[in-house]
């Protein structure tokens, strides 16, 4: 093993959940391997947490190093680097850019500050020449900001579509697998341990919004934060709905999509995007099933990457961490720094209408002469091509199952709204956007 001489590199952890106390143990038990990696050992000097007489099991750590009081740990000169595991904005905040400012790495797994003021971190980091790593913040184990903040930057990203939050991934897929109803697959999520007691964050969409925004910072060089995201949750998704995807050879997915744009006067733009969506089950997606996470990334030079694995979780979230300890700790060393904060392309963010996508529509009618016809002129009217038509059911009623082809966000979404006006139209069903190549 490599000769490790250095002085310790010394840690200041902040929060000790389910990460931060798996941080500690695999910090202790890789203890020699991580030093001959870095070239130093890595210490502990403190761990703050918000209440000392809590049970977090058998640590290997000694008990004296925890404290409540976080801002004089950071402040503290004994300390090289700060890894924070406690999430929200503030105090962490104000915790982050003292350390950043007196020269301390940062590594965070805080996926909600990064995306609603990563500015001000990034700046902090550049005041006093420091670290700001934080590849946990979004989906916990898999190297996915590392290889678009590094490996990729000699490329061009087009887009970024990914299943970034595992919670409703694995409702969706229970949906999909059993047929059953949105609030049966929650229930089911929270027995399992998948769902939190307050579930909102996930359903809701916010978790994925914020990681989202990471995601198209990093990929096209210029700040998205949360309020740039349109976000849609999963709690109107029905089971007719995925009934419908499966139908037509789809799955219903919660994607995140960040996307590059070019107008027809080589105007670049971006659009990022949470939203349910069918995609077709032969997409590398489709198959991305339980609480698992993933991203698909497209490149002009590399082409299609697809990046898998375990988006949340003690282990998993902690794997992200120790990476970025490690990396980190060597530029303490070798004097190196982290690339900077790169928002230098500062392209506009698209708002939801211009988007370009499709839809998929289910419509209750009347089963009555001039019905398609009166259906197909209201997409006509709002310049929306029709791809498929279905038919479902005969009698007095029947269910119109509409694929268009390509539209703006705002053509469908009007289109729909003249649908529903419509007195033939007894109810519309269901509205879902499809993702993926559209079939030639
Ligand atoms: N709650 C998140 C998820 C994990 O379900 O993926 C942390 O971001």
């Amino acid at each position: 093993m490599t000769h490790v001489n250095n002085a310790p590199v010394r840690i200041a952890l902040l929060g000790c959940g389910t990460v931060g106390a798996e941080v500690v143990r695999l910090l202790h038990q890789h203890a020699g391997d991580l030093a001959a990696r870095i070239g130093a050992p890595l210490e502990i000097a403190g761990i703050a947490v918000r209440r000392l007489g809590r049970d977090r099991g058998p640590l290997p750590v000694d008990p004296a190093l925890f404290t409540t009081d976080a801002a004089a740990l950071v402040a503290r000169d004994d300390v090289d680097l700060v890894i924070e595991v406690v999430g929200g904005i503030e105090p962490v905040r104000t915790w982050l850019v003292t350390a950043l400012e007196s020269g301390k790495s940062v590594v965070t797994a805080n996926k909600a500050l990064l995306a609603e003021d990563g500015a001000t971190l990034y700046a902090a980091a550049t005041r006093g020449n420091a670290d700001l790593y934080y590849e946990a913040s979004v989906a916990g184990a898999i190297p996915l900001l590392r290889p678009l903040r590094e490996s990729l930057h000699g490329d061009r990203i087009t887009r970024v579509l990914g299943i970034v939050n595992g919670t409703t991934n694995f409702i969706l897929s229970a949906m999909d697998a059993t047929g059953a109803g949105f609030a049966d697959a929650l229930d089911e999520a929270t027995a399992l341990g998948y769902a939190e007691a307050d579930p909102t964050a996930d359903i809701e969409g916010f978790d994925a919004a914020a990681k989202a925004a990471i995601l198209a910072s990093l990929a096209f060089h210029t700040r998205v934060t949360a309020a740039d995201v349109h976000r849609e949750g999963i709690t109107e998704v029905t089971a007719a709905d995925v009934a419908s995807a499966k139908a037509m050879g789809a799955t219903v997915k919660l994607l995140c999509i960040a996307e590059r744009h070019t107008d027809s006067g080589g105007q670049e733009s971006v659009g990022v995007r949470v939203h349910p969506a069918m995609i077709p089950r032969s997409h590398p997606l489709a198959g991305v099933g339980d609480a698992f996470n993933a991203a698909f990334v497209q490149a002009d030079a590399a082409g299609e990457l697809m990046f898998y694995g375990r988006g949340a979780g003690g282990a998993p979230t902690a794997s992200a961490v120790l990476g970025d300890v490690v990396a980190a700790a060597r530029n303490r060393l070798s004097g190196a720094r982290a690339s900077n904060d790169s928002a230098y392309a500062d392209l506009r963010v698209r708002p939801m209408g211009e988007t370009l996508t499709r839809y998929h529509i289910s419509l209750d009618v009347a089963d009555v002469a001039g019905v398609l016809a009166t259906v197909a002129s209201s997409f006509a009217e709002h310049g929306v091509s029709i791809q498929t038509v279905r038919q479902e059911g005969h009698g007095g009623d029947a269910t119109l199952v509409v694929v268009t082809h390509t539209a703006t966000d705002a053509a469908l979404s009007a289109t729909v709204e003249s649908l529903r006006k419509l007195e033939i139209v007894r109810d519309v069903l269901s509205v879902m956007r499809v993702e993926g190549e559209e079939p030639q």
